[in-house]
């Protein structure tokens, strides 16, 4: 497994590696890997003969009171892992890097990163596609894999590649949860005991909304509020908002007929979680 530092090195890769006719998948990450990143390594594995992963955690997504300075790193752990899979290039770049002084462009997902998080965490998404634009340039995938646990973040980066004309496939990948339920984050490492077990109560209450929709609900307030009765039961999370919207394009709804997403942002403690599902309808008739 090659560990590159330097964009241009990677570039230089990366060029080789096409010429040679060879794919590129690619698996951007912030690091501090769980199983969730590897399945999105493991499927790269299968479409691609290189799988290239970045490890990265990119101070223009973060507010200045979010966690940028105490986000979990472990590099030599990571590298561990991902020899296991097997990834053949890691891309580590420092952050001087990738922002090297006078760097003043950004790319930005006008809509759909108004709502749900991007109410919440201004300036997050911009820097997500910045760095993710600037990745795509520097690793020029075949594919580039991402998890359905970051929802908007899938669908911001979807319409960033289609609006800006990417060269590349985006592979979405489904949530890897633990046996509880849990949705498996990086930022799970922040949770207390006590903690952990509130933060059960999302993937709870998101399964008490897929029994609501299931049972045939299609208003999407039914499912928002099935929701919230099983959120409500632990009263030390605080919720920053749930939603049921287009999964598309992450609108609000009058009615179920085509996929909903139901999305839930909460603090447990210091931390802050997220988690979502999707429900389909069924074809009529
Ligand atoms: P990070 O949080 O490290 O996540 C990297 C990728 O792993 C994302 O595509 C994310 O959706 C996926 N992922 C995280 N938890 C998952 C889980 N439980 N199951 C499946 N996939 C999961 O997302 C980022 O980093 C950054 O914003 C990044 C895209 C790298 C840009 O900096």
């Amino acid at each position: 497994m090659k560990i590159i530092t330097t964009p241009a090195e990677m570039q230089c890769r990366s060029d080789a590696i096409r010429r040679a006719g060879k794919r590129i998948a690619f698996v951007p990450t912030m690091g501090f890997l769980h199983e969730g990143h590897l399945s999105l390594m493991r499927e790269g594995r299968r479409r691609a003969e290189v799988v290239v992963a970045s490890i990265f955690v990119n101070p223009t997504q973060f507010g200045p009171n979010e966690d940028f300075g105490r986000y979990p790193r472990a590099f030599e752990r990571d590298c561990a892992l991902m020899q296991e899979v097997p990834v053949d290039i890691v891309f580590a770049p420092a952050p001087e890097a990738m922002y090297p002084a006078g760097a003043q462009t950004w790319v930005e997902v006008a809509e759909i990163t108004k709502g749900l998080c991007g109410a919440h965490r201004p300036g997050h998404f911009r820097g997500v596609t910045t760095v993710v634009a600037k990745l795509f340039n520097i690793v020029k995938p075949h594919y580039a894999i991402f998890g359905e646990k970051d929802f908007q973040q899938l669908r911001a980066i979807q319409r960033m590649v289609k609006d800006l004309n990417f060269d590349l496939e985006i592979v979405p990948m489904p949530t890897v949860r633990e046996s509880d339920g849990l949705a498996l984050s990086s930022r799970n490492a922040y949770l207390s005991a006590a903690e952990r077990e509130r933060a059960l109560s999302l993937s709870r209450a998101l399964e008490a909304a897929r029994r609501e929709f299931a049972a045939g609900a299609r208003d999407p307030r039914a499912l928002v509020r099935a929701a919230c009765a099983v959120l409500s039961a632990t009263p030390e999370i605080r919720l920053e908002y749930i939603e049921a919207v287009d999964s598309e394009s992450l609108a609000s709804i009058a009615r179920v007929e085509r996929p909903v997403v139901v999305a839930i942002a909460t603090h447990v403690g210091k931390t802050r979680l997220i988690d979502n599902a999707v429900f389909t309808p069924p074809p009529p008739g």
